[in-house]
């Protein structure tokens, strides 16, 4: 169906497609051409032999040509990151996380207060992540407002679409000294300031969102606060919830309740809020942050470090709680979304089939918790994508054309095609467990292309 035909198009990409409109299904899109209007929105995608196709060619400022090895697919949308730490991503997982954060994050985070090394490290960080393919990131920044805005001005430079938040962070024992709000009245003014530099960047791109780093390091002041400036400000919210034992466990001796209940008696389960991790949740938890339109940023690599425990994917979903992907750089110590799916299907095995080989088989793991690369791919992409309430993850009109082309025979980081032995399904599976930014030749975001 084309839509919007008076719109100018802007871009037409022509070749095949994979995406995953379900976590149980994968489209191929054989010969389409994908019509993007000015607005950056996909108008139409159509048989790349109709006349309709044609025509749109004719009226478009550029036309791609896949090659015959090439295959578009929906941009990766990574729902949790901790843009400060990616000075230090690949190191430093030797200690759970209470210590983690105190030995080596918090001290590296402080150092954003220097807002040129801020940017140095954003200007080498969008970039790189947009050559793995992540076209939105629900970005951490730090407690610094420099720092923030800076970050969500170099996504709006490099062209990646992002929800940029301040850290929220003022309790006495949870932080140290040296990096922390003041109180919890300044903690909230900083993150009201921050929600307003970063809107008015006026660009469509890039959000603001608040986020409380979570409960252990904020106080009852601090949440109740942030809770209140995101119902007053419309703006969506990120926290940890429920990561590891010790974050599990901190809810209920602090509050006496669960970490998503007492986040939520603070005003920070809304519609959209991204819990990151979520490993120990319950079914309770689960639907209640179901029936708000909340979910989970799903982070598989970190969590074999500092969850204790693996997330059960399977059981979200199945509860029909939104689930995107995260990197979680630096506690997953990988860049790119590719490689999570990847972890995510390795983790559910490991959950389903138990881990301790001195148990019997059929006491070992949690039956039924397996998913497969076509899950993990939709939560990387639609499952993101519906989260956060952004029309993306797929490539259908009316979608923002937020997308990525991989050349699967380009040969050198072992994917490769096998003329008349691999069929759509095994070289879709094949891209996202082997491709890296060696194999990515093209990403758009927005219609905007930002690696060439
Ligand atoms: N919980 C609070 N802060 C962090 C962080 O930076 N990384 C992870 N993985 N968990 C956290
Ligand atoms: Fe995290």
């Amino acid at each position: 169906m084309v839509q919007g035909v008076d719109a100018a198009v802007s871009t037409v990409v022509v070749g095949t497609a994979y995406h995953a409109p379900t976590a149980r299904e994968l489209e191929t899109l054989r010969d389409v051409a994908v019509v993007v209007g000015d607005d950056g929105v996909i108008q139409s995608v159509l048989p790349a032999s109709s006349a309709d196709a044609t025509a749109a060619v004719e009226r478009a400022s550029s036309t791609v040509r896949l090659g015959a090895h090439e295959r578009l697919l929906p941009g990766l949308i990574d729902t949790h990151i901790h843009a400060p730490q990616w000075v230090q991503l690949g190191t430093g997982l030797d200690i759970p996380l209470d210590r983690w954060l105190f030995e080596y994050t918090f001290p590296l985070e402080a150092r954003y207060a220097d807002e040129g090394f801020a940017r140095q490290v954003w200007s080498r960080m969008v970039p790189t992540m947009l050559r793995h393919g992540t076209t939105t990131a629900v970005y951490y920044s730090t407690i610094h407002e420099g720092a923030t805005t800076a970050l969500a001005e170099a996504c709006v430079e490099h062209g990646q679409r992002a929800f940029v938040g301040r850290v929220g962070m003022d309790h006495a024992q949870g932080t140290p000294e040296w990096y922390r709000d003041r109180d919890a009245t300044s903690g909230i003014d900083a993150s009201a300031r921050s929600v307003d530099a970063i809107r008015a960047l006026g660009n469509q791109l890039v959000e603001p969102i608040i986020t409380p780093r979570f409960a252990p390091a904020c106080s009852d002041d601090l949440l109740r606060g942030l809770g209140d400036l995101a119902r007053a400000t419309g703006t969506r919210v990120q926290t940890h919830c429920s990561e590891s034992d010790w974050e599990h466990g901190h809810a209920f001796e602090r509050f006496g309740m669960s970490d998503t209940r007492a986040l939520d008696s603070f005003g920070l389960v809304n519609r959209s809020t991204v819990l990151a991790h979520g490993d120990h949740l319950t079914d309770a938890d689960l639907d209640m942050i179901g029936a708000v339109g909340a979910g989970v940023a799903h982070c598989p690599l970190s969590n074999a470090y500092f969850a204790n425990a693996v997330f059960p994917l399977r059981r979200a979903l199945s509860r029909g709680v939104h689930v995107g992907l995260g990197s979680d750089v630096s506690g997953g110590a990988h860049p790119g979304l590719l490689p999570q799916c990847t972890h995510a299907v390795t983790a559910s095995r490991y959950l389903e089939d138990g881990v301790d080989a001195t148990l019997p088989a059929d006491r070992r793991g949690v039956p039924d918790s397996r998913v497969d690369i076509v899950a993990a791919f939709h939560v990387a992409t639609k499952g993101g994508a519906d989260l956060l309430g952004i029309n993306a993850g797929v490539i259908a009109p009316g979608n923002v054309f937020d997308a990525f082309v991989v050349d699967c025979d380009a040969r050198t980081s072992g994917l490769e095609f096998w003329e008349g032995i691999d069929d759509d399904e095994r070289l879709f599976e094949k891209i996202v467990r082997l491709a890296g930014p060696e194999d990515i030749t093209s990403v758009w975001v927005s219609g905007r292309r930002v690696v060439v």
